[in-house]
């Protein structure tokens, strides 16, 4: 039996061995990328380096990376998509290329691993406008004694990776496939590429391992622009490649699994439904690593996702039939496991379990009544002829009970029923803006109009927030923010006590944005352009049509109605006055501007 230890442990000594340096797992949420929410591959902390910048390590790098991915969300329960998992990658920035990759790549998993030749499929780009045919890559396959029928190109669809956001480095690949029964394999595949896709299938095969040829920046327009260096970009999934080496059909079988799925099993009284057993394992480990990177249930960003991901958790907990709370002694057992490879979990441990054990109560709180809800809502459906659950109900279930659209959509698809997502859209828009409306009278009644003072404080509250997750990080999102005419309020996630040195720091930066005397100005556009223009903001605002982005130079882009003063030096000045608890997990800032002080 080889463990999971073991196995990271020889895909770096292998690597190492060819020149490559090890480099840490970075952070679940990327530092640098606004274009995704979350790491998606081991490549994702390397943008930089694989667009020609120099990596301190130098050009041959290897690790294992945390990576969450949730396009998939849907399959998971079958034998091998998860919603967290490790990837296994090695390097080269403008290195080694096609030959040296595909032949180490060759031999770990023949010569290091011991997997018989006959138990492996190759496939190539088969080429198109943007690239041409492979036949580099599957030349050197043949080199190395893979026969020519186990080799199949395929189009862009199956053998391109890439960009892992909207742009960026990209390039054509070649997949390697373990196959469980080789003879069935070959009957169906006959080294035909039709036959390949009829192979593809869960029982026959499963993709271990990816090696990227990352030669173009892929733009804005779609196009594909070829890159100055060429580089070399792998991944292996962990958990799949150790299932396989151990001889398991489903990667739930590892060890990697096999604490959780235990408990699981004892908590539960219905054991014959394996969809909502492994459901649960996957998702608790998933929101346990999101966790210890800082991430808090919430209805931004990635807040939201881990909130999505931990109420599917209890709601198929509910359905095996676990009573009470149980997400939190799911993630001690997991932070327990995977300590000694990433130590966060245990030096974050009780505020992890707080997280999960917060949100959990909350959520158990309303879901039997939203359950309750939703079944008076299927049978009146039923009654009506109807199989479509309308926008204002599912808004309804959202607003009242808890349930991300996405709960909605799953429970309506186990009861045979469609979701009116576009009604429910108009819903959630209808409602920001009431409570839009709603927070402009506040505003305005602390006010009677856009005053100066609030506008110079509500410039100042932009640059702040900013300056907070430079500072602090990037698990800052905004929970409120109230102006009056003497002071700003801005609350914000954060655990712990800002320190004297980090209050000093904020301020700086602000004042710094202050004295560099920028002009301030902003443009209308769409939320996905938004985004990739890198602005920070409210989730909620996804909603509308067109979002105002406010631009402060280098200091600030942030999604925002205004008003705002329209050069930061009318701030005058910057100070913090108070820093306390606001809530758990939530800070609260007071802070002033010099010339509201005149
Ligand atoms: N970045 C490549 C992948 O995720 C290796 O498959």
């Amino acid at each position: 039996m080889l463990t999971a230890k073991e196995l990271r442990q020889k895909y770096i000594d292998f690597f190492v061995s060819q020149g490559h340096k090890q480099i840490q797992s970075a952070s679940l949420v990327p530092a640098e990328d606004p274009t995704v929410l979350f790491t998606t591959a081991g490549m994702h902390p390397l943008v930089p380096y694989l667009m020609g910048e120099k990596h301190p390590e130098g050009v041959r790098l290897v690790n294992y990376q945390k990576c969450v991915r949730t396009g998939d969300i849907d399959e998971v329960g079958d034998a091998s998509h998860l919603t967290f998992f490790e990837m296994l990658g090695n390097w080269s920035m403008g290195d080694y290329f096609k030959k040296e990759a595909i032949t180490w790549s060759f031999q770990f998993l023949t010569e290091v691993l011991e997997i018989p030749l006959e138990k492996l499929a190759f496939t190539c780009f088969e080429g198109d406008d943007d690239c041409p045919r492979d036949d580099e890559a599957a030349n050197v396959w043949k080199s190395l004694g893979v026969p020519e029928e186990r080799i199949f190109f395929l189009p862009k669809k199956d053998n391109w990776w890439g960009p892992a956001g909207t742009t960026g480095p990209c390039g054509p690949d070649t997949e390697m496939f373990f196959i469980f029964d080789p003879k069935k394999f070959d009957e169906v595949a006959q080294g035909t590429k039709d036959g390949f896709n009829a192979a593809d299938d869960q029982n026959l095969m499963v993709e271990v391992w990816n090696d990227v040829f990352m030669q173009y920046n892929k733009q804005e327009d779609g196009s594909f622009v070829a890159l100055e260096q060429k580089n070399v970009d792998t991944g292996m999934g962990l958990e799949r490649i150790l299932c396989v080496l151990n001889g398991f059909d489903n990667v739930y079988e590892t060890e990697l699994f096999k604490p959780t799925l235990d408990k699981i099993k004892e908590l539960a009284t219905v054991h014959d439904d394996i969809t909502s057993l492994r459901i649960v394992s996957d998702h608790a480990r998933t929101m346990t690593f999101m966790a210890g990177d800082h991430v808090r249930p919430s209805n931004m960003g990635q807040g939201y996702v881990m909130r999505r991901i931990m109420r599917r958790a209890i709601r198929h907990g509910m359905k095996i039939g676990i009573q009470g709370h149980f997400l939190g002694d799911l993630s001690e057992i997991i932070i327990d496991q995977y300590s000694d490879i990433y130590p966060e979990l245990s030096q974050k441990k009780e505020e992890i379990l707080k997280a999960v054990r917060t949100e959990e109560e909350q959520f158990t709180k309303t879901l039997a009544q939203g359950m309750r809800e939703f079944e008076k809502v299927t049978e009146k459906l039923r009654e009506a002829f109807s199989d479509t659950i309308d926008g204002q109900t599912a808004f309804h279930l959202y607003d009242t009970y808890g349930f991300p659209i996405e709960m909605t959509s799953d429970l309506a698809t186990e009861n045979s029923l469609k979701v009116d997502l576009e009604g429910f859209q108009k819903a959630f828009e209808q409602h920001q803006e009431l409570s839009r409306t709603a927070s402009a009278g506040q505003f305005a009644g602390g006010l009677s109009d856009h005053s100066d003072e609030s506008k110079r404080l509500h410039t100042a509250t932009h640059l702040l927030h900013t300056a907070l997750k430079k500072v602090l990080g990037d698990h800052v999102e905004q929970r409120g923010s109230n102006i009056n005419a003497e002071r700003l309020r801005f609350d914000f996630t954060h655990e712990e006590k800002m320190t004297p040195e980090q209050k000093e720091e904020v301020e700086k930066m602000v004042n710094d944005a202050i004295l560099a005397e920028i002009d301030i100005h902003f443009k209308e556009m769409s939320f996905d352009d938004a985004k990739a223009a890198g602005a920070i903001g409210l989730f909620e605002d996804k909603y509308g049509d067109k979002v105002k982005v406010y631009f402060m130079g280098d200091y600030s882009t942030e999604v925002c109605g205004g008003p705002h003063v329209s050069n930061t030096r009318e701030l005058g000045g910057f100070k913090i006055k108070k820093e306390q608890s606001s809530s758990a997990g939530v800070r609260r800032i007071k802070a002033t501007v010099a010339a509201n002080q005149e």
